[in-house]
């Protein structure tokens, strides 16, 4: 299967992916995560997208399309792949689709994950991500047993810079003026499926996989 999450910040994207894209057998692509990953290693890449990141902007379209269209040739994602963080506007969703094309495949499923954004600005203010393993925790939500140490590795937990009240509510005016769109746009081509994304993280997983599976 190749599908897209979309959904604004804090939607619960990475946390289904993570789920979604085990049980699938295949790669979770999360264009954050791999930003993230070069700002830690402090490459030419991480440079480029960093000072973007922490005023919660996006990265410019050409640095983040080439470092996708590098991620979906690797091996592992030749039999399918969940993106989440990409496309984030309307210039990505069409890139997205050239790169399909130059692949010979096309998208099977957009499954957009709907919550409003106070719910947002309290999921993401208690977010906690574990600096070794990068599984994401709560603090009132899905407390860790031992404070600020992961469950999953044992790693420290920390707070994304991106996080700061200030900044979400930045994050939430570009989604609603540049990805929100995307919504009509996927739905146009018949493959957008929505869900809500509230109640326990298994509910939301039970919804996903149905509204995928109808897609598949
Ligand atoms: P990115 O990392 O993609 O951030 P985001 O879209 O803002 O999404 P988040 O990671 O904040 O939230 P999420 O939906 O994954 O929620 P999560 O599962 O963690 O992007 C960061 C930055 O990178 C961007 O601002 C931009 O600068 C750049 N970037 C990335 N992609 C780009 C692109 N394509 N183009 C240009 N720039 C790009 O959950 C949140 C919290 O809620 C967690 O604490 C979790 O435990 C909790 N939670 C999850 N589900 C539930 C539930 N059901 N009930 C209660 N709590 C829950
Ligand atoms: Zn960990």
């Amino acid at each position: 299967m190749r599908a897209v999450l979309v959904g604004p910040p804090g939607a619960g994207k990475g946390t289904q992916a993570q789920i979604l894209a085990s049980e699938l057998s295949i790669p979770k692509v999360s264009t954050g995560d791999i930003f993230r990953a070069n700002v830690s290693g402090g490459t030419e890449l991480g440079k480029q997208a960093k000072a973007y990141m922490d005023r919660g902007d996006l990265v410019p379209d050409e640095v983040t399309n080439a470092m996708v269209r590098d991620r979906l040739g690797q091996e592992d994602a030749q039999g399918g792949f969940l993106l989440d963080g990409f496309p984030r506007n309307v210039a990505q969703a069409e890139t997205l689709n050239k790169i399909l094309d130059d692949m010979g495949e096309r998208l099977d499923a957009v499954l957009e994950l709907q919550v409003d954004e106070e719910e947002v600005v309290k999921r993401l203010s208690g977010r906690r991500s574990c600096r070794n393993c990068g599984h994401v925790q709560h603090v009132l939500y899905d407390p860790p047993k031992r404070e600020g140490v992961c469950d999953v590795c044992g790693g420290e937990l920390f707070q994304r810079d991106d996080d700061q009240e200030e900044t979400i509510r930045h994050r939430l005016q570009v989604y609603r003026e540049q990805t929100a769109p995307l919504v009509s746009f996927y739905e146009g081509g018949g493959l957008l499926v929505s869900i809500q994304a509230t109640g326990a993280v298994e509910d939301v997983t039970a919804r996903a996989k149905e509204a995928l599976r109808a897609k598949d």
